[in-house]
């Protein structure tokens, strides 16, 4: 696998407010993100060393590789802040097919999110025949099983909503649907 970079934000850090501040975007995307980067190089290094330690590059890749690819996802599933913001009439179908309806669907992925014990995500994956599965991933683990796409995600680590939301991660998400960008999960659902 060839070296990683961190990816530019879509948009500016400010963009989000007041749904993610931009003092939140900054560190989230300049330390913590830029981190599992740099981490997830220095493991795809040790690769290619003549004696690897494959336990500890495995265990490194999986945290900082994954970490890496679901703050990419994360970055492009959002947009700048919108008061009635809301998905495509086909994304809303797509949704209520799976979910019921739009509105069970958002409440279910909230009540996945939100229930995350400790550090992880709330996850829309996609099966390889088409279903939609909601799914909590613990840290930045668990991705890729049976071969499922990341849709939507959300990060609830701490880092993602305490210096605007402190302990109440329910409001973070709450708000947080203003700045989906419905646009690029229709064509996540579409792949
Ligand atoms: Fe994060």
């Amino acid at each position: 696998m060839k070296k990683q970079t961190l990816p530019k934000l879509p948009y500016s850090y400010q963009e989000l407010e007041p749904a993610i501040s931009a003092r939140i975007m900054k560190l989230h995307h300049d330390k913590h993100h830029a981190g599992y980067v740099k981490k997830a190089n220095a493991a795809l290094k040790q690769l290619q060393t003549e004696q690897p330690n494959y336990k500890q590059v495995l265990k490194d890749l999986s945290f900082n590789l994954n970490g890496h690819i679901l703050h990419s996802v994360f970055w492009q599933n959002m947009r700048a802040y919108q008061q009635n913001n809301a998905p495509t009439p086909t994304v809303k179908k797509q949704l209520a097919k799976s979910f019921g309806s739009f509105a069970n669907f958002k409440q279910s992925f909230n009540k996945t999110a939100t229930s995350v014990e400790g550090s992880g995500w709330g996850a829309l994956l996609k099966s390889p025949t088409g279903e939609l599965q909601l799914m909590q991933l613990e840290n930045h683990n668990k991705l890729f099983l049976n071969n499922f796409s990341l849709v939507l995600v959300v990060d609830v680590w701490e880092h993602a909503y305490y210096l605007d939301y402190e302990n109440n991660r329910g409001q973070y998400l709450q708000n947080w649907w203003q700045v989906v960008n419905w646009d690029d999960v229709a064509k996540r659902l579409a792949d």
